[in-house]
């Protein structure tokens, strides 16, 4: 995962365009940056190396020389362990073409192979280097950098968002996609390219987004789309975004993540404020479908889950959670044309996401999406699509993006329910009160508990293994508590529906290990107690999330968060992970992380 930029305009502020904008990009991969300009018209010069923009920066300078054209790279490894070589942009053999480039190229090693039988020399180990070196032959087969791009990717395989300058025709930039994000940003007399919108938005509000098969010619005069495949001009739409630039800053708090949890109120007002003529959309047709399957990777999977289980108890209907990248083994021959898959995910982009969405529109079923991002691949594949406006989400790890996905399935699951004649007015009304008053009960949760959680993560901060149980629509909600713990704190953690406890895993706990419960007052909440005296048999330190005021559980806990009375049970997976998130997020720092950049791990996980 990477993110790349480019930028070409009648002034010689390209530099600091690119190096603002990969700084707003950085979360799409941090272990080498770089950027390349054209100085002086015809000299190409390109600054890179392993390490974070702003340690580079300070060794490089990448704001000299001054220059009207530039792209720039952030790197996330694919190919090749992260080091300078390997660091973005890359050249042809001469230094007069550079290329910075997203996705796997996967017919590469062929590719250098008969490249180097050339005679081209090769600098790293990634699967980008052949683009310029492709390139460069073209050119030398006298053609012009257009064309010289256009029959370059038509060889390549695999997925590429590509931006490429040289000095042989220095007014402009030319940029490709196939499979990865790429926008472009128009304002007067300036053009840009981006792996995302945030990137390059406080230079621009207007975009359109690239499709899979065009590539594009930006110059100072304007953008010209064609396809890769007939060489035709496309004419593109234009859109609007009016996200503002604060809302893709920090605001104060020390970390995207910590800002990201406190905007929830903010960003499930905006989930509510959706267009009822989408939502409507959206329920009639998975009210139609035979069969209807959530399809999603990660923090969005378990938004899927939750969906599950409201679909079931509200509208009647039995919606199949699946883990995308499992979609074409689990039911890539079941699907078919009466079904309906509905996939969720935050970028738009997710590799596994839009493989299994191709898979079921090419068995003819009935794709609908839910996404953040407008103009995502997503929303352009899918037949009719949602998208929940969180804003831009920064941290890696999901949190405003995941409760607002939840709002938005709780929203589709009771307009087919009351399509389907399933609720009565006083359960639709009790639902939609309840719905209303989530943001403010967020609100409430964040003011009440956000002390009491610093207060456990400084005592728990060093254990090395935590449990997440809950029951019922709360597995989902456990899931979620134990990926957000894991991946920014690296604590190794089990979550599963507290059920499962006696048929194994119950095995490992011992004295002092922290088995944190979900357990509202819902229809699972007796069982649950029985699972929690279970553990503290055992000798389990248990953190039970519960009603306030709810005595017997309280009895059971070491420690215990309030939570408020009378949440409808569709609804509680919303107000309790956000102690959850607040846990992760606190643990981590405790542990001395950043919890905006876990290892290994990038925002938009663009590639197989
Ligand atoms: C976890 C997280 C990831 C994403 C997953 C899907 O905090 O952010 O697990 O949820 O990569 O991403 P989207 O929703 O963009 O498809």
């Amino acid at each position: 995962m990477c993110g790349i930029i480019g930028f070409i305009g009648k002034d010689d502020i390209a530099n600091k365009i690119i190096f603002d904008g990969l700084k707003r990009l950085e979360y799409r991969g941090y272990d080498s940056v770089g950027i390349a300009v054209i100085s002086g018209g015809n000299r190409l010069i390109v600054k890179k190396d392993a390490g974070k923009i702003g340690e580079v920066h300070s060794k490089l300078n990448f704001l000299e020389p001054k220059s009207n054209i530039a792209i720039g790279h952030v790197r996330w490894a694919t190919h090749g362990a992260p080091t300078m070589e390997n660091a973005h942009p890359h050249v042809d053999c001469s230094g007069d073409i550079a290329v910075v480039h997203n996705g796997v190229i996967e017919n590469f090693l062929e590719l250098k192979r008969e490249l180097e039988d050339k005679g081209h020399r090769f600098r790293s180990r990634t699967d980008t280097e052949v683009i310029p070196h492709l390139i460069e032959d073209e050119i030398k087969a006298g053609r012009s950098l257009y064309e010289a791009v256009l029959h370059t990717v038509r060889r390549l395989k695999g997925s590429y968002a590509i931006a490429v300058i040289s000095t042989f025709e220095p007014d402009k930039i030319i940029c490709a996609r196939n499979e990865s994000p790429l926008i472009i940003g128009f304002s007067d007399n300036a053009f840009y390219c981006a792996s995302d919108i945030p990137a390059i938005l406080p230079y621009t509000r207007v975009f359109s987004s690239m499709d899979n098969g065009e590539i594009a010619i930006l110059t100072v005069n304007g953008v010209e789309f064609k396809s890769i495949s007939n060489g035709e001009s496309i004419s593109k739409k234009t859109f609007s975004v009016d996200w503002s630039i604060e809302l893709a800053e920090k605001q104060g708090y020390p970390h995207f993540m910590l800002k990201e949890i406190h905007e929830q109120p903010l960003s499930l007002r905006n989930a509510l404020r959706l267009q009822e003529q989408y939502l409507d959309l959206l329920a009639r047709f998975i009210d139609r479908g035979e069969r209807v399957f959530l399809v999603a990777c990660g923090t969005s999977y378990h938004a899927c889950l939750a969906a599950s289980y409201m679909f079931s108890k509200i509208a009647k209907v039995a919606a199949f959670p699946v883990i995308a990248s499992e979609f074409l083994e689990q039911y890539g021959e079941a699907i078919g044309i009466d079904d309906v898959m509905l996939a969720v995910s935050q970028s738009g982009e997710t590799y596994d996401v839009l493989k299994a969405v191709d898979h079921a529109r090419m068995k003819a079923a009935t794709i609908l999406g839910l996404t953040n991002t407008v103009g995502s691949t997503l929303t352009r594949v899918s037949r009719a699509y949602i998208v929940q406006q969180s804003g831009p989400e920064i941290g890696v790890a999901a949190t405003k993006t995941f409760t607002a996905q939840l709002l938005v399935l709780a929203q589709l699951a009771m307009k087919v329910a009351n399509l389907r004649g399933k609720l009565s007015q006083q359960e639709s009304d009790f639902l939609r009160d309840n719905l209303r008053k989530m943001p403010d009960v967020i609100g409430e949760v964040l003011n009440s508990c956000e002390e009491k959680i610093k207060k456990l993560a400084k005592i728990y901060a060093k254990k090395n293994l935590f449990l997440f149980l809950g029951r019922g629509i709360n597995v989902a909600t456990a899931l979620e508590g134990r990926l957000k713990l894991l991946e920014i704190t690296y604590i190794p953690s089990l979550a599963f529906s507290a059920a499962e406890s006696k048929h194994g895993p119950i095995s490992i706990i011992e004295s002092g290990i922290p088995v944190i419960f979900i357990a509202p007052r819902d229809s699972t909440r007796k069982d649950v107690i029985g699972n929690i005296m279970e553990m503290k048999a055992r000798g389990a330190e248990t953190i039970i999330l519960c009603e306030e005021g709810d005595k017997e559980l309280i009895e059971l806990a070491n420690h215990h968060i309030p939570m408020p009375k009378g949440i409808p049970e569709i609804l509680t997976p919303i107000p309790y992970i956000i102690p959850l998130q607040l846990l992760a997020y606190y643990i981590s720092v405790e542990r001395g992380l950043d919890p905006d950049k876990p290892r290994n791990l990038a925002k938009s996980v663009t590639v197989p």
